[in-house]
């Protein structure tokens, strides 16, 4: 079994963000307003994340910081406003957002080109369409994670387990699509599919991301497969000091000694997640100054 060390590559990348960014010889610097509704604990560990990695990249960051009270109408102004904003490059809406905020239409009220996140109904169509311009930050690091540590997707099986916006939907368009890192054949499965295990056991790549902690058994998943865990849960652990850690989606320990590459938790995909975001913001920066305004 060899580890999936997703905190090594991002950290690559993020150099070859950087050194492209620096670069430049206007001097010019991507810019990113991270927005945040509400405290959330693990919204606020996310977006410091993000912060950072975007001060280790030279890319401008401004984070935000919104009442979990704002009113929708407040949310999508302020939304519309850094879309018109020339000096924005990229807008970052932490999801989720409040209940009494309609998610769909604050992703709506963010300016496509700006959209980072690729969440925007014009990224997603144009990831259905087969042209992408921003492809969700982790699926696109999966991608990144899979091609660059030379693990095959033509012609192979893939199981996404999940559907959301963020991860499962994306995914399984990303593995399907023409190109390196596609041409997989993709089940989607979700809570609702029948005999989720005879779909998981014939599977060549298993992408897990459903939200249950270690919902993927070693029992599952055919010997030799790739598992890719996109899962963070807090579950009680009353030997550490804070009296929880995080756990993937998939059982580790069980399932790494079947599997040929597996990702950790931590270490795998979140770090991925966070570069990407950094090559997205990047490429806003650089269609804006090529097309200043189209779009938004
Ligand atoms: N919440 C969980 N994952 C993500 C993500 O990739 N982007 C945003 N904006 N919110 C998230």
């Amino acid at each position: 079994m060899e580890l999936l060390d997703g905190k090594a590559l991002a950290e690559t990348i993020q150099r070859e963000v950087r050194d492209t960014i620096a670069s430049f010889a206007s001097g010019a610097r991507p810019s990113i307003t991270l927005v945040q509704v509400g405290d959330d604990p693990a919204s606020s560990v996310y977006v410091r994340g993000k912060a950072r990695a975007c001060e280790e990249c030279g890319i401008t960051s401004d984070a935000m910081h919104l009442s979990r009270d704002i009113k929708e109408e407040t949310l999508l102004g302020i939304l519309k406003d850094l879309s018109g904003d020339s000096s924005v490059s990229a807008i970052l809406l932490q999801l989720p957002l409040p209940r009494h905020i309609d998610e769909a239409m604050a992703i709506a009220a963010i300016s496509p080109i700006k959209d980072v996140d690729g969440f925007h109904p014009e990224n997603m169509g144009l990831l259905v369409a087969g042209t992408p311009r921003y492809i969700a930050c982790t699926p696109l690091g999966i991608r990144e994670l899979l091609v660059r540590n030379g693990i095959a997707t033509a012609g192979k099986r893939a199981v996404v387990l999940g559907r959301s916006l963020i991860v499962g939907k994306p995914m399984a368009l990303v593995l399907s699509m023409k190109g390196e890192g596609g041409d997989a054949t993709v089940t989607m499965c979700n809570s609702r599919t029948p005999d989720l295990a005879d779909h998981t056991a014939r599977a060549d790549i298993v992408v897990a991301a459903m939200g249950k902690p270690r919902f993927v058994t070693a029992g599952m998943i055919k010997e030799g497969a790739v598992v890719v865990d996109v899962g963070i849960n807090r579950i009680e652990d009353p030997s550490k000091k804070s009296g929880y850690r995080l756990v993937g989606d998939v059982d580790f320990e069980e399932v790494s000694k079947k599997a040929s590459y597996i990702t950790p938790v931590p270490g795998g995909v979140g770090p991925m997640t966070i570069a990407m975001l950094m090559v997205n913001t990047l490429k806003a920066f650089t269609v804006q100054v090529k097309t200043p305004n189209v779009l938004s």
